[in-house]
């Protein structure tokens, strides 16, 4: 697989720009700013035609079969070019990441869990997970996630699902006051050590102010394992990981949600 989160061996060119996602230019435009938003204007059909040729629909291989999504696959052309011609910013929105995987599946399976509450998915990519609460009956969603193209990526796949498009943010909330959320849920986001001491405290924060629920999806990264955020989770459930996410995983063989209670 082409991606890697900081510590993983890139395996093809993709890798060799992404081998790191620390000072990759992750941020790329200012927050808050969707080109895909302005209406009318050529990249509302420029962006949308350039994912939809350059993402294959796919349900397989994941832990969550009944969710479709458009992510880069090996039958996509950029997952064998250079990385240097991708004309945008790091797609990490094209990969469903293993921690988002097991958050869904255990919102799916566990529908209690989100039924009639507000929930906040912080880093949410392709959109997996707010899209499994939505399935789950969560009565007010917003999917948050710093790139704005993510924002797009969202919007198509709640369509591919039959699902009337999720409120999307696309700007650093990390460094605001906490809205009140009954649930605040994170899939595969402690992939690098500033992140994960800022969303640490935002968390921290979030529960003391307003008692919100954390659930956070990870397959065990360095940088969650090794985190003084250790001491306060409960592990609720641990899946095994596909083989098809194996593979492009380096090696990963599991993942797991944890509640967070500081
Ligand atoms: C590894 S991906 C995980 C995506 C998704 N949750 C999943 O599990 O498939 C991390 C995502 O976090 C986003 N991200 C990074 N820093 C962020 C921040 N401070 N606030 C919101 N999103 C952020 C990235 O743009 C990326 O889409």
């Amino acid at each position: 697989m082409a991606w890697s989160l900081g510590w993983k061996v890139p395996r093809n060119h993709w890798g060799l720009l992404l081998k790191t996602i620390r000072g990759s230019g992750f941020l790329l435009l200012p927050w808050g700013y969707c080109p895909w938003r302005r209406t009318g204007s050529f990249l509302d059909h420029g962006m949308k035609a350039f994912l939809e040729e350059n993402t294959e629909i796919t349900s397989s291989g994941s832990l969550t079969p009944e969710i479709q999504l458009r992510l880069l696959t090996p039958r996509c052309k950029f997952w064998w070019e250079r990385a240097d011609l991708w004309p945008h910013s790091d797609p990490y929105w094209a990969i469903y990441w293993p921690g988002g995987q097991a958050l869904s599946r255990y919102l799916l399976d566990n529908p209690d869990v989100v039924r009639g509450k507000s929930v906040l998915d912080i880093g949410s990519g392709c959109g997996a997970t707010a899209i499994a609460a939505k399935k789950s009956g969560a009565s007010r969603i917003l999917a948050n996630d710093i790139d704005p193209i993510a924002g797009l990526a969202i919007t198509l796949n709640c369509e591919l699902n039959q699902l009337d498009p999720i409120p999307i943010l696309t700007k650093n909330i990390l460094n605001l006051e906490q809205d009140k959320w009954e649930l605040v849920v994170l899939g595969d986001m402690f992939y690098d050590e500033d992140l994960a001491d800022s969303l640490h405290q935002w968390l921290k924060n979030c529960f003391w102010t307003y008692g919100t629920r954390v659930l956070i999806g990870d397959p065990g990264r360095p940088q969650f394992s090794g985190h003084s955020i250790q001491h306060q989770l409960h592990k609720v459930v641990e899946y095994s990981l596909p083989e098809a996410t194996r593979k492009e995983n380096n090696g990963l063989t599991t993942s797991t949600v944890w509640d967070f209670r500081p």
